[in-house]
C-alpha cells in the first residue's frame, strides 16, 4: 500500500476518514463533511454506540452530499501520542482493506503525529501471500493507497520516507524471513537473501562450514552437523559512526526438530520461526543503515538447522566452544544458546562492543512465563537494560527483566565438562540465561528470549497474524537512543 501526505481536503472520490475523540463530537474537517452530508456523520454516531474511543470505528455508506464512497469515523480517544497514532493508523488499514474501496483519504489535524499514523497503516498493511495461488478476489486487499490529508504534510512526507517507509521495509524484511518455510530458507539461501542488504550500504561476510570449522565455532557446528544443510554464519556491518561499535546477534535455526532429543510431531511446524531472533537482527540492520543513521552496528546471525540423523550430535556429546570452555549436550533441543555461546564470545572478541544485545528465541519457558505480551530481557547491565526497557515501551515491543544469579548458573554444573547445556526443568528461561552469560564476560550484555513474541496467532492494530517482525522496531530504537546521541 501507497502512503502519502497532502493538505488536509476532503476527497473526491475513494473513501473518507475522519478522527473522532473521546465523546464522539465531529470538529473541523469531519464538521464540514457533517454538514455537507446533513448531518448523516452525527447522526450515524448518534445511532451507534461509537463515542470515539481509541481504535473504535465507524461505517456509514456512502452519504449523499459527499464526493466519497464511504466515510470511516476511527477514534482516537483522549490523550492521541505518536504511538497511539500509529495504532489508529492500523486499525484504519484493518476496517478498509476488503471494504473494496482502492483509496483512502485519512484527515489527520495533528501534524506531529501524521507520520505515525502512516506508519502503523503500512506496517498492518503486511501480507504473506506468494504462496497462495488461489486467494478469491473477495479476499484480496483492494486498498492500495492511504493519503493523510495533514497541516505540514511537507514535513510530515519527509519524516515518513526517512524513516517511517525504511522501517517498515525492514520490519517486512523480517516478517517475509520468518514466514518462509524450512524447505526454502535454510542457511545457504538465508545467508544469500542477506547479500539484499549490501544495497542499503550493509557490508555483509558470509562464514561457510569450512571456514567456522577452522574459526573453530564447534557448539554451532555441533548444531548443524545432523542437517544436510551446511552451517552459515553471517556478519552486517554498518558504520555510521566511529565509537566502538554496538553487537546484535541473533540465533538462526531455520527449522528446530530438537535434534535426538526430538520433539512431539504436533505444532513442530512452528519451529520454522525458530530464526525470529537473527531476523530481528537482520530487520534492524536495515532499517539503520536505510536511514543512515550515525551509529557503528554490528550484526552477526548463526544459520543453522537442527535435525535428527546418523551425523546427529548425542546426548552426551562433549563440545569445546569458540571460547574454550567445554560444554556437556545433555538435550540437543537446548541448541539456540549453542549457537548464541560462539557468536557471542567470537563478536566479542573480534569486534570489541561497547555492547551486546542477542536475541532468540531460546525457550519454552519463556512462553509459559509471559505468553504473547512480552518478551524476556535478562542483562548484567542495569543502564543496558534500562534502554532496552525504555526503547520497547516507545514502540510497543514490551521487555520485562528477569533476574541473573550465582545459584542459577550452579545448576549447569556438569560432572565432566566446564558446564551441560541444561538445568533443571525448573526456570528454564534464566538457567538458559546464564548459560549465555557465561560466553560474555565483563562486556555489557543484555538477552532477549523472544518465543513469545516472534509468532502471533492473534493481530494487533499494526501487527498481522503471523511472523510479528518483533525486536526490528525495537533495536533500531536502541540504537537511535544509545548510539546516536
Ligand atoms: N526453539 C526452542 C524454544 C521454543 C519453544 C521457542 C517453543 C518457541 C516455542 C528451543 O530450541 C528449545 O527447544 N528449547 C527447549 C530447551 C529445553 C530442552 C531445556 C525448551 O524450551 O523446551
Ligand atoms: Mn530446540
Ligand atoms: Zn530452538
Amino acid at each position: 500500500m501507497k502512503v502519502s501526505f497532502a493538505a488536509p481536503a476532503l476527497p473526491g472520490s475513494g473513501a473518507l476518514v475522519l478522527t473522532v475523540a473521546k465523546g464522539g463530537a465531529l470538529d473541523g474537517l469531519a464538521a464540514e463533511a457533517d454538514a455537507a452530508a446533513s448531518g448523516a456523520l452525527s447522526k450515524a454516531v448518534a445511532a451507534s454506540r461509537f463515542d470515539g474511543e481509541a481504535k473504535a470505528t465507524l461505517e456509514v455508506m456512502a452519504p449523499s452530499g459527499l464526493d466519497a464512497e464511504r466515510v470511516l469515523l476511527v477514534g482516537v480517544g483522549e490523550a492521541l501520542d505518536a504511538r497511539l497514532a500509529e495504532d489508529v493508523g492500523g486499525a484504519v488499514y484493518s476496517a478498509l482493506a476488503k471494504s473494496g474501496s482502492e483509496s483512502a483519504a485519512l484527515v489527520w489535524p495533528q501534524a506531529g503525529s501524521a507520520a505515525a499514523a502512516g506508519l502503523g497503516a503500512a506496517l498492518a498493511a503486511y501480507r504473506f501471500d506468494k504462496y497462495r495461488t488461489q486467494l478469491k478476489a473477495g479476499d484480496r486487499p483492494a486498498l492500495a493507497e492511504l493519503t493523510i490529508a495533514t497541516p505540514d504534510a511537507e514535513a510530515a512526507r519527509q519524516s515518513y520516507e526517512a524513516d517511517g517507509a525504511r522501517l517498515v521495509e525492514a520490519v517486512a524484511f523480517a516478517r517475509d524471513l520468518v514466514s518462509e518455510p524450512g524447505n526454502v530458507l535454510y542457511p545457504e539461501t538465508y545467508a544469500e537473501a542477506l547479500r539484499e542488504l549490501e544495497a542499503v550500504g550493509v557490508s555483509v561476510e558470509v562464514f561457510d562450514r569450512a571456514a567456522l570449522e577452522e574459526m573453530k565455532m564447534a557448539t554451532l557446528l555441533g548444531v548443524a552437523q545432523g542437517s544436510a544443510r551446511e552451517a552459515r554464519v553471517v556478519v552486517m556491518r554498518w558504520q555510521g559512526a566511529e565509537a566502538p561499535p554496538i553487537a546484535l546477534v541473533g540465533k538462526g535455526v531455520t527449522f528446530d526438530t530438537g535434534g535426538i532429543s526430538i520433539k512431539p510431531s504436533g505444532g513442530m511446524e512452528e519451529m520454522k520461526w525458530d530464526m525470529g531472533g537473527s531476523a530481528a537482527v537482520v530487520g534492524a540492520m536495515r532499517a539503520i543503515a536505510g536511514r543512515k543513521a550515525a551509529a557503528n552496528v554490528v550484526g552477526i546471525v548463526g544459520l543453522v538447522e537442527n535435525m535428527p540423523s546418523a551425523t546427529a550430535q548425542r546426548p552426551g556429546d562433549v563440545v569445546t566452544s569458540y571460547s574454550g570452555q567445554t560444554v556437556e549436550v545433555i538435550n540437543t533441543d537446548a541448541e539456540g544458546r549453542l549457537v548464541l555461546a560462539d557468536l557471542l564470545a567470537y563478536v566479542i572478541e573480534r569486534f570489541e562492543p561497547s555492547a551486546v544485545v542477542d536475541l532468540a528465541t531460546l525457550t519454552g519457558a519463556m512462553v509459559m512465563a509471559l505468553a504473547h505480551e512480552y518478551a524476556g530481557l535478562f542483562a548484567n547491565d542495569d543502564a543496558l537494560a534500562d534502554s532496552l526497557v525504555a526503547a520497547g515501551e516507545a514502540v510497543d515491543e514490551k521487555l520485562w527483566r528477569f533476574p541473573l544469579h550465582d545459584t542459577y548458573d550452579k545448576m549447569l554444573e556438569s560432572h565432566i565438562a566446564d558446564m551441560k547445556n541444561i538445568g533443571p526443568r525448573e526456570a528454564g528461561a534464566i538457567t538458559a540465561a546464564q548459560f549465555l552469560k557465561r560466553f560474555v564476560g565483563e562486556t555489557p550484555w543484555a538477552h532477549l528470549d523472544i518465543a513469545g513474541t516472534a509468532w502471533t496467532d492473534k493481530a494487533r492494530p499494526t501487527v498481522p497474524k503471523g511472523a510479528t517482525g518483533y525486536g526490528v522496531r525495537l533495536l533500531d530504537r536502541l540504537v537511535r537512543d544509545v548510539c546516536e546521541r
